[in-house]
């Protein structure tokens, strides 16, 4: 038989869940939300009439509680709920957070609670009504072993692939995701900027870097980041990266440090490969340093 399942915060992510726990045949033992307009939309749409904006009037019956407020509003209202005794003997209570730990959430102890966090990789910026974001994508899950369990059986209903982490290395491991992806962000804008001052127009560049940038993610998919690494540090063509911070110096030298930065730290790398003598290196260090 499929647990109970209360949502507070609905938000973005406790309005998803909801309609998905739903639809993976958990029951909605209730929806609580600061403002009740909110925990009524999520009511309508997922057929679930107990809700309102008083969190343990509604998770006192539920087998599992996510607790889905912005982050720094989760330790607090887990508080209240359990000051208030709100949580169910045994009840799994969860938060959604990448980077906070599920000991935040420790007051649910004193209710006998187990406690765990379930963090979707995934943007839940734009999700449509009939979509499933949690389709195919990694939800990492730390915390108590009876809440963990509980939180690998929802994640696998709800489509994702479950990633078991130490609670205390969730902090390196949302790093690691803001890196991927809003760091990459930050290294494509550069190669734009720079694609732009070498005379191409921006609507043209990701014609331009876009096969290239491809190519690269698909290397590091097949042979890992160090053989994945090509060009002039690679090739230890030092004269060639000296020629860059010249050019970049004369250009724009507001943006020659990170260039710099990114170039020292392919250095480790380029050697790891193997193409890059220890002569080499050291110029290329010089040219590079801050
Ligand atoms: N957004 C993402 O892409 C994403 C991805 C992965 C994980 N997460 C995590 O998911 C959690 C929720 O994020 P979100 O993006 O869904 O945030 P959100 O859209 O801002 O939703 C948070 C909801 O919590 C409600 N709320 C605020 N304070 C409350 C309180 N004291 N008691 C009860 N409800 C309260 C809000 O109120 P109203 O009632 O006023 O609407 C809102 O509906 C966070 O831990 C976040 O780190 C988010």
């Amino acid at each position: 038989m499929k647990r109970s399942c209360a949502i507070v915060g609905c938000g973005k992510v406790g309005s998803t869940l909801a309609r998905l726990m739903a639809r993976a045949g958990y029951d909605l033992a209730g929806l609580a939300s600061k403002s009740l307009s909110s925990a009524q939309k999520t009511g309508e749409k997922t057929n679930c009439d107990i809700f309102g904006t008083i969190p343990w009037e509604v998770t006192l019956l539920a087998d599992v509680v996510f607790i889905t407020t912005p982050d720094g509003k989760i330790e607090e209202t887990c508080r209240d709920i359990a000051e208030n005794s709100g949580f169910k003997k045994d009840a799994a209570v969860f938060h959604c957070s990448g980077s906070l730990p599920s000991t935040i959430l420790s007051s649910a102890k004193s209710n006998n609670a187990v406690i765990g966090s379930m963090h979707p990789l995934q943007s839940f910026a734009a999700v449509g009504e009939t979509e499933n974001p949690f389709e195919g994508i990694v939800v990492a899950v730390e915390g108590e072993a009876a809440a963990v369990q509980i939180a690998r059986d929802i994640a696998g209903a709800l489509g994702g692939n479950c990633l078991t982490l130490k609670t205390e290395a969730k902090m390196l491991y949302h790093a690691s995701a803001v890196v991927a992806s809003n760091y990459f962000v930050t290294v494509q804008n550069l190669a734009v900027q720079l694609i732009k001052a070498a005379g191409i127009p921006e609507k043209d560049a990701f014609e331009v870097l876009g096969p290239l940038v491809k190519g690269t993610l698909s290397n590091i998919e097949k042979t890992g980041t160090v053989k994945a690494l090509t060009g002039p540090i690679a090739r230890g063509d030092v004269e060639t990266v000296q020629d860059h911070v010249k050019a970049i110096q004369a250009w724009k030298p507001e943006l020659l440090q990170l260039y710099k930065t990114l170039g020292r730290y392919t250095l480790p790398i380029a050697k790891a490969a193997g193409g890059l003598s220890e002569e080499a290196g050291r110029q290329m260090n010089r040219h590079l340093a801050e």
